[in-house]
């Protein structure tokens, strides 16, 4: 797929489809008003004085010029208000276009850049946005449909068109910007949206180090015997109802500088997840293909990083197993020592994540790390308290909590705090060991990171992206199954991060 950025007047070329981007009881885009009228000979005039389209969020208008302009179709998008635009209002209104077009089989897309102009948004960000919409909007997993070509028509080409010479660098480094973070989001989605028989541990450490290869990261990939050596116990632990050999994965970037410090994520890498002894329930136990997906934004990003060769230092750390029951498997009562020398009493083994992050995050220490961030699919219970509009943010550092929220507003990935009191600690504490694995049902997204808590001893921040890692509800940007959640942001927060 190509995406490149032109300078020219949009509607005065030949294209299968133009989308044209327009504010709410607005006539026509900023500064390219002459170009559009002359090309397409008033037939916008016309539509917008009748009526039929408003310029409202999210509003689409198919029109055939039939001759009278270059382009087969213009499709007008709704921006809404132009005081209340945002760049996620780009990417939505970029998806829905981009999809709405895709759906009638047209693969080669021209977009204006929705948002240009607006002040206090500058015009990289909103060519940024603008492709991460539409590749992101245009997205479909079809890897395992063999009907391909018929239901599987993919973007072959986005031209983003630009009317001001003097803006032509920033327009093409934000329309390179958002190529590699929406590329980088789609690989996150993909492998999130991969089943446990084509995605298991080691699928997903041969993912990770294919993509490594291509963005010029190190990556180190321990086995079975490895993780023994290393002694992650956690790890081990719940990999033992498994036929599937556990993996551990180290994705890094740069070279570590004193100056700013090491940053380190963290991905909870449970390619499936039934529960284990403490099974679950079948009703949409397929869900849990997903339970990888804080793997899956932990490689898309290193990925975006390196093709970026942002100036940080940069580790990726996933834990990779299944959680299945089987006459090895941990059991509810077992008491399981870990990487931290900590003592852990499982009392659900279907809490098994917070159990692997355990070895994941003692692991980082090694790294001196100035930040550590790790997301995973951790509880019912987050998306209980937030539903699917934001993720959990929990942690032991204000300013690095702090910038992680402002990476999240920057990229339309929000991230909503809970409090993480001493008091969430008297859940977690066991009688016969350091800690045990549950806090009840009482605060459990809380307890999940309070558990995790016990095992770091640097800045730390907690993403519990159990409701915005994937959904059954079509998005703007997103169709249903994974959304590549948490990738926009860690991208944001490591550019951000010498600043
Ligand atoms: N992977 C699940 C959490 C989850 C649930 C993610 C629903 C996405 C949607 C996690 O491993 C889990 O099972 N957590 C338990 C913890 C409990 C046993 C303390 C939960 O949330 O029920
Ligand atoms: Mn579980
Ligand atoms: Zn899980």
């Amino acid at each position: 797929m190509t995406v490149e950025a032109k300078l020219g007047r949009v509607g005065a070329d030949a294209a299968d489809a133009v989308i044209v981007g327009l504010f709410e009881g607005e006539r026509l885009p900023d500064g390219r008003a002459t170009a559009m009228e002359n090309a397409l000979k008033g037939l916008l005039s016309d539509v917008l004085d009748i009526g039929d389209f408003k310029g409202k969020k999210g509003d689409t208008l198919l029109l055939y010029p039939r001759g009278a302009a270059p382009p087969k179709r213009v499709l007008l998008v709704g921006l809404g208000p132009r005081e209340r635009f945002t760049l996620d209002i780009a990417r939505q209104a970029a998806g829905k276009a981009g999809r709405a077009l895709l759906d009638l089989g047209v693969t080669r897309l021209m977009t204006t850049v929705h948002g240009l102009g607006i002040t206090g948004l500058s015009p990289d960000a909103c060519a940024q946005a603008t492709v991460e919409g539409t590749l992101l909007g245009t997205y479909r997993f079809s890897e395992f449909k063999t009907d391909n070509g018929q239901n599987g028509k993919r973007l072959d080409r986005l031209t983003v068109v630009y009317s001001h010479r003097g803006r032509a660098r920033a327009i093409q480094a934000g329309v390179e910007t958002g190529r590699i973070v929406a590329d980088s989001t789609l690989l996150a989605r993909d492998l999130s949206n991969a089943p446990g028989n084509a995605l298991t541990p080691r699928g997903l450490a041969d993912a990770a180090s294919k993509m490594a290869k291509r963005a010029h990261l190190a990556c180190q990939v321990f086995g079975k015997k490895e993780i023994e050596k290393i002694g992650m116990g956690a790890l081990l632990a719940v990999n033992r109802g498994s036929e599937e050999p556990p993996r551990f994965i180290v994705l890094e970037h740069g070279q570590p500088s004193g100056k700013q410090g090491t940053i380190v994520f963290v991905g909870k890498g449970i390619t499936f997840d039934s529960g284990g002894i403490s099974i679950k329930p079948g009703d949409r136990m397929e869900e849990m293909k997903h339970d990888m997906s804080g793997a899956a934004a932990v490689v898309g990003a290193m990925q975006a990083i390196g093709a970026l060769n942002l100036p940080a230092h940069v580790v990726g750390l996933i834990p990779a197993t299944e959680n299945l029951p089987d006459g090895r498997a941990y059991k509810p009562g077992d008491i399981i020592p870990t990487l931290a020398g900590k003592t852990i009493e499982v009392i659900n083994t279907d809490a098994e994540g917070r159990v692997v992050l355990a070895d994941a995050l003692a692991y980082a220490a090694r790294y001196k790390p100035a930040a550590v961030i790790d997301l995973a699919t951790l509880t019912g219970a987050c998306v209980v308290a937030l539903g699917h509009h934001a993720t959990g943010i929990m942690g032991n550092d204000e300013v690095v909590m702090a910038r992680v929220q402002r990476a999240g507003n920057a990229t339309g990935e929000r991230v909503w705090p809970l409090p993480l009191w001493d008091e969430y600690h008297e859940q977690i504490k066991s009688e016969v060991a350091d800690v045990k694995n549950t806090g009840g049902r009482p605060g459990g997204a809380i307890t999940g990171a309070a558990f995790l808590q016990k095992f770091v001893d640097y800045p730390w921040v907690h993403l519990d992206i159990a409701g915005t890692a994937y959904t059954d509800r079509e998005q703007p940007y997103c169709p249903k199954g994974a959304t590549g959640a948490g990738v926009r942001l860690l991208v944001q927060f490591a550019k951000d991060w010498g600043k």
